[in-house]
Order: C-alpha cells, then sequence, then structure tokens
C-alpha cells in the first residue's frame, strides 16, 4: 500500500505540523494543502469551516492521501466530528495542548492563545472544563495574529506588541504556561521567549500530534515506507507564488521548515 499524509490548514501555520511529521518520518510522503483562498479561518463561522474542511480532505484524498492531518485548530474544533463521519480514511485533528500545560504548570495558571473562532467554540470550552482541575486557565483570542504570520511576519514589532498586550495581565498574576492553541503561532515561538520571563514555558501540539500520525497509520496498517527523505510537496487554493514568498519570509527569518516544494495549480 503506498501511503501519503494529507495534511491541511487554512496557511502556513499546519506547516509547522508537517515540519514535525517530517522530522520523526522523513521518508513518509507528505502532501501539504493550504486554503490560502480562504483564509483566515479565525473570523469565520464554524460551518463554512467545516465546509471548506471537507472540500480539502477530498482534495487530498484524491491526490493519493491515506490519512489526514487536520493541521489547524479552528478547523479540528469546526470539522473533526464531520470528517470522521464522512470519510472512510484515519483523521487526525489538533486540540490547544491544554493538557500537559496545566500538568506542567507549578504556579496552577496557565494562558491559550487561539484564533476567536477556537477560542468561542464549544471543543475549547469542553477541553479546558475538562483538564483545568485547580489551576486557572485562561483564554484568549488573538484576531489578525495568524494573518500577520501568514504574512511571513514572526518578530515585527506588530506581532510582538501584540503578543505582550496579550501577555501583561497573564503575566502579573503569575501564568508559567502558554499554550500554542494555533498553528500559525508555532512560528512565533522565538519572539515568544524572547519577550516572556525565563520560567514561562511556551507548549505547542505539533510534535504531540505528529507522533499521533503515526501512531494511527501503525494501527490501520500503514507502514512508512523505507527510503531517503521525501519533500513535502505543498498546494494552496490561492496564488501560489505569493505563498511561496511567504514561506521565503518565514525561512529568512529563521523559521523552521521541513524540505518542501510548492507545486501549482490546485483543482
Ligand atoms: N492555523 C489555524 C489554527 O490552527 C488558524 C489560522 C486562521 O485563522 O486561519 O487555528
Amino acid at each position: 500500500m503506498q501511503v501519503r499524509a494529507g495534511i491541511f490548514d487554512s496557511g502556513v501555520g499546519g506547516l509547522t505540523v508537517a515540519e514535525a511529521l517530517h522530522r520523526l518520518a522523513p521518508s513518509l510522503p507528505i502532501s501539504y494543502l493550504a486554503d490560502t483562498a480562504f483564509f483566515p479561518y479565525g473570523n469565520r463561522t464554524a460551518e463554512e469551516v467545516a465546509d471548506r474542511a471537507l472540500v480539502l480532505a477530498r482534495t487530498l484524498i484524491a491526490g493519493g492521501a491515506t490519512v489526514i492531518v487536520v493541521a489547524c485548530n479552528t478547523a479540528s474544533s469546526a470539522a473533526l466530528e464531520r470528517l470522521r463521519a464522512e470519510l472512510t480514511i484515519p483523521v487526525v485533528g489538533m486540540e490547544p495542548p491544554v493538557k500537559p500545560a496545566v500538568e506542567r504548570s507549578r504556579s496552577r495558571t496557565v494562558a491559550v492563545l487561539a484564533t476567536t473562532g477556537t477560542v468561542s467554540g464549544a471543543r475549547l470550552a469542553r477541553l479546558t472544563e475538562r483538564h483545568s482541575g485547580d489551576a486557572t486557565v485562561t483564554t484568549i483570542a488573538m484576531p489578525g495574529l495568524a494573518d500577520l504570520v501568514e504574512a511571513g511576519e514572526t518578530a515585527s514589532e506588530r506581532v510582538r506588541t501584540m503578543l505582550s498586550d496579550a501577555l501583561r495581565g497573564p503575566v502579573a498574576e503569575g501564568v508559567d504556561e502558554v499554550a500554542l492553541g494555533c498553528t500559525h503561532y508555532g512560528f512565533l515561538r522565538p519572539t515568544l521567549a524572547a519577550l516572556l520571563p525565563a520560567s514561562v514555558e511556551v507548549l505547542d501540539a505539533a510534535e504531540p500530534v505528529a507522533r499521533r500520525v503515526l501512531a494511527v497509520m501503525a494501527e490501520a496498517g500503514q507502514d512508512v515506507p523505507a527510503g531517503p527523505p521525501q519533500e513535502v510537496l505543498c498546494y494552496a487554493t490561492g496564488d501560489a507564488d505569493s505563498f511561496e514568498a511567504t514561506i521565503q519570509r518565514l525561512r529568512d527569518g529563521g523559521a523552521a521548515l521541513p524540505p518542501l516544494r510548492v507545486l501549482r495549480p490546485v483543482a
């Protein structure tokens, strides 16, 4: 069986997951679909996002994907149940790493940064209710932040101001774990590390999700083929040139990215 992981997100954010998956299994063929024509998901209704998620997953399956990775918290929140109900191949989604953040917090004070869509969704509410325990978990919507990352900005003045404005209160209240609930924010780790006190840990879910993908593939009998490292094949539903330019800006800014090729066009 020819296996292939099909990963999608609204834009470049899910490349943080693609990078982790490629790092753990370099010979695994990976297709990456960025729904840049519909970016950002964070401001859309759950129904719109779920409709897009289904279109993207079917596109990836038509291109040979044997497992779907929803590398977007907003789309996972809006569409995971529907994708699992309508597709016949395994679907791995993601959620903000609230559970590990609570487990690791010594101050029992945790902040979660996510898009407006994720913060207002029932999935994150359920997650915090289930895992908070005696900790205070504050969820913070960051409208516009993924847009800056999508423009290739990861350390600009605007990004730093947005992050320090959002985190000033939580830091004053003693937060010691910041959970990243949007895959785009993974690219902001160095900026966050520079802004936050050294006692604050930043967690994202890229690597745990990549591990989960490999576990789900193994359970489904999908063996990662032996062989040389593969390039991640990337497609965008919007303009491929500007998608490629964003990737170049991220690379120039020192972002960890897998070896990749941007292909065009997509149906
Ligand atoms: N990367 C997406 C997430 O993880 C959202 C970015 C957007 O608003 O489209 O939530």
